[in-house]
């Protein structure tokens, strides 16, 4: 990083990633399903909302504060539960979840991660949520339900796409092999493989409501549902008594040819009732994203691949400076929209773009 000029957008760390990384990594991180329609919807379909600028409203101070199941954090950008970001950096989860605290807000830690959960606990003293699926083996579940509530986790996220694995035709060519997470039992079996009946700890293709369900009664922290892109889904999750949705398609990772996250969000949000917070991640890559995904009624939003691009780029530093330049951009953005709080993004700050 020190003799080219540092990156300016998250675009421009991604461009200095794919330098720096092999590419078979940079593939990994950067691609999803089959023909990746999901991954460029999820991007494009912001350009679908404008802003409608608001003046004379005194923006000299602007709080991007808000709250997460009640926990402050210092902006609405919370890192995503991502696998293995050793990938990225030798420092890893350590280096994301320091740059994560010193920037004031959580990281979500990954079921596949490089780092084992009391490890990352002791790095900082920031926010961690914990993510999970629904595994067949709910000793093991349960084991880490409880590591997370003895390590002062504050919440669970399970997610709930991954019960069969996708297509990635960037991994086959490359011939990708992804390593097992540090939180797995030694010799367990690989997380989210699809498996004939028996016992294992992969994410179980035959889970149903009733997993989530017991995952909510075995633990006293909230249980985030991800990879909800129906208001049907967000129904099913209030009622077995889910804190909060995260709207997500796993970054186009998983299903292909779905709708963009930000295009349901308003579905979510409406299926939620104000009874769960709605999150939101896939494709955000500016401040103007977050923006728009609050005013669609979201409470605050996950990154996931930008994570990377700043550890590749800077480590923990390199990840600081990926939340700063977003936070730099939502600054501009609340301004411009005559929003100085979080609270004051509402829907009347965007229009849906009619066609030209
Ligand atoms: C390299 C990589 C690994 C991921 N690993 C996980 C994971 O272990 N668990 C999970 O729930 N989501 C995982 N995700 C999905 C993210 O949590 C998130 O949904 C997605 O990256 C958001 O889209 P974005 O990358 O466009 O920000 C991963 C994403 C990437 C890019």
């Amino acid at each position: 990083m020190a003799d080219s000029p540092q990156p300016i957008n998250l675009f421009e760390f991604e461009d200095a990633a794919r330098e720096v990384l092999p590419k078979a990594e940079y593939d990994y991180i950067a691609g999803g399903a089959t023909d990746e329609i999901s991954v460029d919807r999820n991007r494009r379909a912001y350009a679908s909302w404008a802003f409608r600028p608001r003046v004379l409203r005194d923006v000299s101070k602007l709080d991007l504060s808000t709250t997460v199941l009640g926990s402050k954090v210092a902006l609405p950008v919370l890192i995503a539960p991502c696998g293995g970001h050793k990938r990225a950096h030798p420092d890893g989860e350590l280096a994301t979840y320091r740059a994560a605290a010193s920037c004031g807000t959580a990281m979500a830690v990954s079921a596949n991660a490089n780092t084992s959960f009391e490890d990352l606990a002791k790095a900082a003293d920031g926010m961690l949520w914990v993510q999970l699926y629904p595994f067949r083996d709910k000793a093991m579940t349960q084991d880490w339900l409880d590591r997370a509530q003895a390590n002062g986790y504050k919440a669970i996220i399970v997610t709930l796409d991954s019960q069969w694995p996708p297509k990635r035709e960037r991994n086959i060519r490359n011939r990708y092999q992804r390593t097992r997470g540090a939180n797995y039992p030694v010799g367990g079996e690989h997380p989210d493989a699809p498996r004939p009946a028996g016992s294992g700890a992969g994410s179980d293709p035959a889970a149903t409501w009733k997993d989530l369900e017991w995952i909510k009664a075995a633990t006293r922290l909230p249980v985030v549902a991800k990879g909800i892109m129906t208001g049907e889904d967000v129904e099913l999750c209030a009622q077995v008594g889910a804190d909060g949705v995260i709207v997500s398609n796993h970054g186009g990772r998983h299903l292909d040819n779905t709708l963009a996250t930000v295009e349901v969000l308003s579905e979510a949000v409406a299926a939620a009732k104000g009874k769960m917070e709605v999150y939101l991640d896939g494709g955000i890559r500016r401040g103007a994203d977050v923006v728009k995904a609050i005013a669609l009624g979201a409470k605050a939003v996950f990154i996931g691949r930008p994570l990377f691009w700043g550890l590749a780029v800077g480590g923990e530093q390199g990840v600081v400076r990926v939340l700063n330049l977003l936070r730099e951009e939502i600054e501009i953005t609340m301004a411009k929209c005559g929003r100085p709080t979080i609270a004051s993004i509402d829907a009347s700050a965007i229009v849906r773009v009619p066609p030209l």
